[in-house]
């Protein structure tokens, strides 16, 4: 039986006993390829961010917050996963201190400093078993395709989601979402925007 590791969600990086610093993610995208690989009689792995979503029935979910605890917890299950797939929306900075209790508005301005988190996805490219594949998401703004590409490249993987966050109906926290999905080698497949279920479906039979 074939294992995927399957990371969804936002993570939260605290500032203090209170507040964090997080993103838009719903964690639906991950959450609906965890679904797909279940119905291919996969045995599934999921790592969540926060989210208000049910765990898709037969998946095993392992919860947590930051993106330190998100990357300890990979490292721990990829080492037996035959296929990775990184749709969590994992920080890329983090305040360099977490203040204990609740910082006070006593000053005018607050200058908050971050420092960058590790870049699990690379980490996991740099480590890579001979036929383990990788799948990586990227959230662009622009210059999709280009931007994509080079992430592929950089973080040595087999494939990437190419997902336009631009507009509003597709991409991060709504139903629906429309990907690329660039292989290593080959043709680059384009997956029309449609429910996520739908989408992920089309992701699994890809890397299958
Ligand atoms: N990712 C990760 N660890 C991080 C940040 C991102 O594993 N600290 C993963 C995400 O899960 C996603 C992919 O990397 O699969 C895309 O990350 P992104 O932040 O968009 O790429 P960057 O290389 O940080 O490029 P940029 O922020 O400049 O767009």
């Amino acid at each position: 039986m074939k294992r995927v590791l399957i990371t969804a969600g936002p993570t939260r990086e605290a500032i203090d006993t209170v507040r964090y610093i997080s993103n838009r993610s719903s964690g639906k995208m991950g959450y609906a390829i965890a679904e797909a690989a279940i119905e291919q009689g996969w045995k599934v792995t999921l790592i969540s961010g926060p989210t208000n979503l049910p765990t898709p029935h037969g998946v095993t979910r392992i919860d947590v917050d930051s993106a330190a605890a998100m990357a300890t917890e990979v490292y721990r299950y990829a080492p037996e996963a035959d296929f990775i797939v990184m749709a969590a929306a994992v920080a890329d900075y983090r305040p360099v201190q977490t203040f204990s209790g609740k910082i006070k508005k006593n000053v005018t301005s607050f200058l908050l400093e971050l420092e960058p988190t590790e870049d699990i996805l690379a980490t996991l490219g740099k480590n890579k078993r001979p036929n383990q594949i990788l799948l990586g998401f990227a959230a662009e703004t622009s210059q999709l395709i280009e931007h994509a590409t080079k992430k592929l490249k950089r973080k040595n993987l087999d494939w990437i989601a190419a997902n336009d966050v631009s507009r509003s109906d597709r991409g991060f926290d709504v139903d629906t979402n429309e990907i690329t999905l660039i292989p290593r080698h080959g043709a680059p497949v384009h997956i029309p925007n449609d429910y996520k279920l739908a989408v992920a479906r089309r992701i699994i039979a890809a890397i299958q």
